[in-house]
């Protein structure tokens, strides 16, 4: 389609769903503020998701763990050592590059480096290129380098902050939610039903220090995931992925995303280092189709990681088999800020230079909005007792101000499902109001 993100950030901000952060001292970037429509529609899409998959599974438990926990969970986990991506630094301008967002290409027999946006398809990326290719890129005086650029090394993603008052006292704002659940999965399994298989479900934080930040909320430095993991046996692991991704893609429609929008990426190589298949459900963005939610068969890699760095049991006990064994997992996890603006993507449409958008009644931050025809008695009364009613259960709106057509069309324009005008023919039948 033709939707643009210019489209999409300034209908955020001019309806107040998405601010920059700290704007008034000229942004900060790779993080937002939420506005009252932004607040109420991420509310809302935390809201289904516990709902669906905590509320009304049988075997899925909640938690909600701290966003600091000790250093030692990550390194255990693999993050201290592992957690980077590869960066370059340009050294005339000072910028940092992810290395596997810049590419190279061969021009007669020198090197020149090019950036995504240009990149074609006899270009490779640089993360991979072999040192000599350093070596050959034009000097940094030629126009045809846009920079200085040193080799690529790895950056640590991790934020970290102090802890207390010592000084070895080094911790990380945690960079997914995951690691809360692995670290309390005895705690949640001696004080619940949860058995095997079954899984712990958490909404929260996570904090990840982006070397390019981009794409509004699709990749930014704090965000939000939904994640569960779904603890199995081993031999289980096929079919539960299986059923995981069904189930994930089952709410993302219910939850109003368009179809034709989704689609699948079966990772077989490039797993990250605790996986053993990863099947991300990807969303056509307007700036290309792009991971959603990964659906990731996780082995059982971390909760053997811990128990080994603990010393702990993390075992769970089959009363059937009368063994021990130390689950598998299956992991869906889900960013709320990305699917926040797949949402939008996927309802936004304009009919002449009328906006709508069509949002699911399930997220729509604004339900229902009423409407006085005119500001006079006894229609104004009667509407504002409606309002006062319905607001009891639902998020509504009150707007008595301007033409009945522009009042709709603002309601169009910020998703809202519904809208009540009430005139002189609603006094004849009032039945409804004592
Ligand atoms: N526990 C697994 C995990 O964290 P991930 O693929 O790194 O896996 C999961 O992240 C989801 O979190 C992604 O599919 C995406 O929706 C969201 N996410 C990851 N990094 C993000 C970022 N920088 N900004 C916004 N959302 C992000």
């Amino acid at each position: 389609s033709s939707l643009s993100m210019e489209t999409i950030v300034s209908l955020c901000r001019k309806r107040g769903f998405i601010y920059g952060s700290s704007e008034i001292y000229n942004g900060f970037n790779g993080f937002y503020d939420y506005g009252p429509l932004g607040a109420e529609l991420k509310k809302n899409i935390k809201n289904e998701w516990w709902v669906e998959f905590v509320q009304r599974s049988d075997d899925v438990f909640g938690l909600d763990s701290s966003i600091i926990g000790s250093p030692l969970i990550w390194k255990a986990s693999g993050h201290v050592g592992g957690f980077s991506d590869p960066m370059v630094d340009d050294k005339k301008t000072k910028r940092r590059y992810r290395a596997d967002q810049l590419f190279y290409k061969k021009v007669g027999d020198a090197y020149v480096t090019v950036h995504e946006a240009e990149k074609t398809e006899e270009c490779a990326c640089l993360v991979d290129a072999p040192p000599d290719v350093f070596a050959q890129l034009p000097p940094p005086d030629d126009p045809r380098r846009p920079g200085d650029l040193t080799e690529p090394r790895d950056f640590n993603l991790m934020f970290e902050t102090n802890v207390g008052a010592t000084d070895a006292s080094t911790a990380y704002l945690r960079p997914e939610t995951a690691q809360g659940i692995f670290v309390n999965y005895k705690n949640v399994l001696s004080s619940s039903r949860l058995r095997l298989p079954g899984g712990i479900a958490q909404i929260g934080k996570a904090f990840r220090n982006e070397i390019t930040p981009r794409n509004f909320i699709f990749r930014s430095r704090e965000f939000e995931q939904m994640e569960i993991e779904y603890f199995i046996k081993e031999d289980d692991w096929e079919p539960r992925h299986a059923e995981w991704i069904t189930r994930c893609k089952t709410w993302l429609l219910k939850i109003g995303l368009k179809d034709e929008l989704l689609g699948y990426d079966v990772h077989r190589d490039n797993l990250a280092h605790y996986a053993r298949a990863c099947t991300d459900i990807t969303f056509k963005f307007p700036f290309g189709e792009q991971e959603l939610q990964g659906i990731a068969a996780r082995g059982n890699y971390d909760l053997t990681q811990h128990q080994s760095a603990s010393g702990k049991s993390l075992e769970f006990y089959d009363e059937v088999a009368k063994e021990k064994l130390i689950p598998h997992v299956i992991e869906p996890s889900i960013g709320v800020d990305r699917l926040f603006l797949a949402l939008l993507c996927s309802a936004y449409e304009e009919d002449g230079d009328r906006v709508v958008l069509k949002l699911s009644p399930l997220v729509a931050p604004v339900k229902c909005a009423v409407f006085p025809l005119v500001k006079k008695e006894p229609v104004l009364t009667l509407a504002r007792r409606l309002y006062e009613d319905l607001r009891e259960e639902f998020a509504c709106d009150f707007d008595v101000s301007g033409a009945i057509g522009r009042r709709y069309r603002r309601q169009d324009e910020i998703g809202t499902p519904f809208c009540v005008t009430v005139d002189f023919d609603t006094l004849d039948d009032n039945s409804g109001f004592p």
